[in-house]
């Protein structure tokens, strides 16, 4: 990650989109990676802040050690993190998955234990089981959450695999 791409990620979390009216836009759509036949476009969908997102190595065949950035300023203190995956495609709920990603006796990152207002820029890889993404589109919902069940973090996204 070089010192330009993090001012730029630091630049656009701290921008807001407009200028703070209570009925907003919505967030606009990011590309987290696009590349091997795989695409991937994302959006906010916590009204109060946009975070970045981007996959270092896009490819169908997604590999069990994925390198991602990611970078948000908490909303919430993180003890504890989970991560929710639903997987819908065309139309119907394909898949649930539930993830801790910060335990008290088992975190896993450096930024597990960050607090309320801090800012976490997280460069590194994300294990995953590895699987080859069939083709078709896919819809995605993310939420991260903490302990006290409040969102950290919540996105939609778009998987296009052709
Ligand atoms: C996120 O959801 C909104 C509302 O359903 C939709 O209009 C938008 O296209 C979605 N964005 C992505 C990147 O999937
Ligand atoms: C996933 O969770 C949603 C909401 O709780 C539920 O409606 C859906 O049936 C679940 N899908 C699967 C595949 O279990």
């Amino acid at each position: 990650m070089n010192s330009v791409a993090v001012v730029l990620l630091v630049w656009t979390l701290a921008s807001p989109s407009s200028g703070g009216h209570t009925s907003r836009e919505a967030w606009p759509t990011h590309l987290a990676c696009s590349g091997g036949g795989l695409e991937v476009l994302y959006q906010s969908c916590d009204p109060l802040q946009d975070f970045g997102l981007s996959i270092d190595q896009c490819s169908k065949q997604i590999q069990p050690n994925l390198n991602i950035r990611f970078g948000i300023i908490l909303r919430e203190d993180i003890r504890k993190l989970f991560l929710d995956i639903a997987l819908i495609s065309r139309g119907s709920s394909v898949l649930n998955y539930s993830y801790p990603i910060c335990e008290e006796d088992l975190p896993k990152f450096s930024f597990c234990g960050r607090r309320k207002g801090e800012q976490i820029y997280y460069a590194g890889p994300v294990n995953n089981l590895g699987l080859d993404v069939p083709q078709g589109k896919y819809e995605i919902l993310l939420e991260l959450y903490n302990e006290n069940r409040a969102t950290v973090a919540c996105a939609n996204a778009t998987v296009i695999c052709s």
